[in-house]
């Protein structure tokens, strides 16, 4: 589905002189002191190939949940970076991911969405992987035996990813020299299980999923659900007035609300409890929370509970977004620097009655879909803040990051760097602190 086509004369594209990359050249593309970033991070062909290598080829990608993969041969496709990939469950339990392209001239082995297989065959000529990406059949094999020289089929498997979950979320890289999971999340896991863990029964996406296009850069959406509350209250009061009658209360007491960041996952959150659930319009949800409020309170303590459903956004680094009580759930992979593909679920608790899951469906179809009101807010701003930077002289101005930027505090249950006020810039820059430190990371893969 596509939410909106910009028509491709209207799309960024290099055309402009420019000196090689260097450390320096992308030292200078953020001023974290003052905060101002560059638009090249926007529309550059070469920035954007270094993401490519440096962050999406690097880093921890979340790919796929559980349940979507819950039986041996269950199976869907996706992406890390532009990569294609297979994320299947094999035969002894373990998910597998690995890419999504025969070892014998290149083409895809998998060209469904998601399924149940427990081979993969080639379309082209015929070779066949299992549910590890191992080579384990070829049309006239012996051929190969007889005429190679030293032909050794183990050898032929696909490119496996190392894959590790965090309570139903699995990620997935392929990179070896990477982190361990628990170290790339860190402290993000305490904010985490606020979303996975506030009810024993654990999570799953509800079956289906939504992928839609838009022309946008994909940090666009991923700094907006890091942190950019500010939005809300203008670009949605329109949407907000036609699902509830009235406008966005941007006069909330600033002094209780926060952003919290750490390794560049970003957290952004009030303590009003059942805040997102009301974009839903489902009384229902609103009465499951406050029913489950004492439950959640013994497992999650007092301040947890409070954001279960606050009005909320988060970004998982680097391109993993949710919005904690109203459950939506989505990636935003890039396709270009001026395009991506969105991929959409419904993250519910699994113990949840299934009437209130469709609920939650529903409620999320209604705002956060490619035909929900709140998206289609959104998708307008990241495609023309994408679009503007046709123009030369357009993209040598900077633009502005520099709203609340001492807002740091201290904060006793907090955990991560805490900042005061939703109103401000802080998680967005934490989140290109980050991009800047695995882009002048030069270490080979
Ligand atoms: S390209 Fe896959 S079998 Fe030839
Ligand atoms: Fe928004």
């Amino acid at each position: 589905m596509l939410t909106k086509t910009i028509p491709i004369n209207e799309i960024p594209r290099n055309r402009e002189r420019r000196e090689p990359i260097t450390h320096e050249t992308l030292r200078a593309l953020v001023d974290f002191e003052n905060g101002s970033i560059d638009r090249r991070l926007y529309w550059d062909d070469e920035i954007y190939s270094l993401e490519m290598e440096r962050i999406f080829a690097r880093t921890w990608l979340f790919v796929a949940h559980e349940s979507q993969v819950a039986e041996y041969g269950d199976f869907l496709t996706t992406f890390m970076g532009e990569d294609g990939v297979i994320v299947t469950r094999g035969q002894d339990g373990k998910v597998n991911v690995f890419l999504n392209s025969c070892t014998h001239r290149g083409n895809k082995i998998c060209l469904a969405e998601a399924g149940n297989k427990r081979r993969f065959t080639c379309n082209y000529h015929g070779w066949t992987f299992d549910s590890a990406g191992v080579l384990v059949g070829l049309p006239q094999e012996e051929l190969y035996n007889n005429t190679c020289r030293d032909f050794k089929k183990s050898e032929l498997g696909i490119r496996k990813a190392r894959v590790e979950s965090y309570k139903g979320l699995v990620f997935a890289t392929f990179n070896e020299e990477a982190e361990s999971l628990e170290q790339f999340l860190g402290d993000y896991r305490w904010y985490l299980d606020i979303l996975l863990d506030n009810d024993p029964g654990g999570t799953e996406f509800l079956p289906g999923n939504i992928k839609s296009h838009m022309a946008c850069n994909w940090k666009y959406p991923s700094e907006n659900f890091a942190g950019d509350s500010y939005h809300a209250a203008w670009t949605h009061n329109s949407g907000a007035v036609a699902l509830f009658g009235k406008g966005v209360d941007n006069k909330y007491d600033q002094s209780k609300v926060y952003q919290a960041n750490m390794n560049g996952h970003c957290w952004q959150f009030g303590l009003d409890q059942i805040g997102n659930a009301m974009v839903l319009g489902e009384q229902d949800i609103l009465d499951y929370l406050k029913e489950n409020d004492a439950k959640v309170i013994a497992r999650l303590g007092k301040l947890r509970s409070r954001m279960i459903g606050s009005i909320s956004s988060a970004n998982l680094f680097p391109h993993t977004s949710f919005l904690p009580g109203q459950n939506t759930f989505r990636t935003w992979h890039p396709k270009g620097p001026s395009k991506i593909e969105l991929h959409t679920w419904v993250l519910v608790n699994k113990s949840a009655p299934e009437a209130l899951k469709t609920m939650y469906m529903r409620g999320v179809m209604r705002s956060f879909s490619p035909s929900g009101v709140l998206e289609m807010d959104d998708g307008d701003n990241w495609e023309n803040a994408t679009a503007t930077n046709l123009g030369v002289v357009t993209r040598r101005q900077k633009l502005h990051y520099g709203l609340g930027i001492d807002s740091r505090i201290e904060h006793e249950e907090l955990k991560g760097n805490v900042h005061l006020r939703k109103y401000n810039d802080a998680n967005q820059l934490a989140f290109y602190r980050r991009w800047m430190e695995l882009m002048c990371d030069e270490r080979s893969l």
